[in-house]
């Protein structure tokens, strides 16, 4: 794996490969990688000739109370990782690099609406940050075919609508969920869980499950459903930010005439605020 801080570079070198036909995959990331991003990059595999990986731990997207001192970084052992599944490139840009100026930047982008509800509540600039850094990315390393996880499946959704509405001639593809052995989903914040909190956390996407199963035995009170899963969450210690039942489309409040549901967690358990989401068909 050939591994590049120089965006000049890693560009001069993809750009080469495109022009010899390659089709060029990419997985953006902020490390500390765990089986979740592995699958990522997996998906992507078949879908590419050379695929590319990315660490970078975004400030832009982390507001002014957040974890971002605290966001784990293991590059030894991320590089370790991704060697051991062919990955072909690494961008591991600095700071600096991304953004010359700091973070209070000349050009951002902003995608609206998909960005308002859920997570957008609670973190009004973060989606301005991941969407900017995500368009950095794409104009460094030009990939053809882009794999985002369904874990963070408004991100995905804002990505992809970034994607069409600005016409850029990229594929987004999206990996289903990866979990530890009690149904949590695999995230770099699960580390700050202590043993107990992380039995507890299990609860999350047994609610979500529980939820779901009273949407397919034909129950349309989606606000008494929710309430229903808040309290329950509540009752095993989660602080809950937002429990909603949506659009899957266009992640609106979901009416009883939707087919394509999405239900769509945050809470904290202790210190980490976890996400979890599920879709459901009807
Ligand atoms: P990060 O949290 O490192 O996640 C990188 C990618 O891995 C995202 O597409 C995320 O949805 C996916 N992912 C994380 N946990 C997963 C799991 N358990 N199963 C499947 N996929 C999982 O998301 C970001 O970084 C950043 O916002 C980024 C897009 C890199 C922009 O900075």
């Amino acid at each position: 794996m050939k591994i590049i801080q120089n965006p000049h570079e890693i560009q001069k070198d993809l750009i080469t490969l495109k022009k010899a036909g390659k089709k060029i995959g990419l997985i953006p990331t902020m490390g500390n990688l765990h089986r979740g991003h592995l699958s990522l990059f997996k998906l992507a595999q078949t879908h590419c000739d050379v695929l590319v990986g990315s660490i970078f731990v975004n400030p832009m997207q982390f507001g002014a109370n957040e974890d971002l001192d605290k966001y784990p970084r293991t590059l030894n052992d991320d590089i370790k990782k991704l060697e051991s599944i062919n990955v072909d490139y690494l961008f591991t840009p600095t700071n600096d690099i991304i953004y010359p100026l700091g973070t209070n930047v000349n050009t951002s982008i902003e995608v609206n609406r998909l960005t308002e509800r859920l997570c957008g509540e609670t973190r009004p600039e973060h989606f301005r940050g991941v969407a900017t850094v995500v368009n950095i990315l794409f104009n460094i390393l030009r990939p053809d075919v882009v794999v985002f996880g369904k874990k963070d499946y408004q991100q995905y959704m804002i990505l992809n609508a970034m994607v069409k509405d600005l016409f850029m001639p990229i594929e987004i593809i999206a990996g289903e969920i990866i979990r530890e052995e009690n149904g949590l989903a695999m995230s770099s914040r699960n580390k700050f869980l202590s043993i107990e909190e992380k039995q507890k956390a299990a609860e999350l996407r047994k609610t979500i499950l529980a939820t779901a199963a009273q949407i397919e035995s034909g129950k349309r009170n989606y606000g008494s459903l929710q309430q229903e899963a808040i309290q329950r969450l509540q009752n095993k210690g989660f602080k809950v930010d937002y429990f909603e039942i949506c659009n899957a489309l266009d992640l609106e409040k979901a009416t009883d005439t939707d087919s394509q549901i999405l239900i769509a967690c945050a809470a904290w358990m202790g210190q980490p605020r976890l996400l979890d989401n599920l879709e459901v068909e009807l």
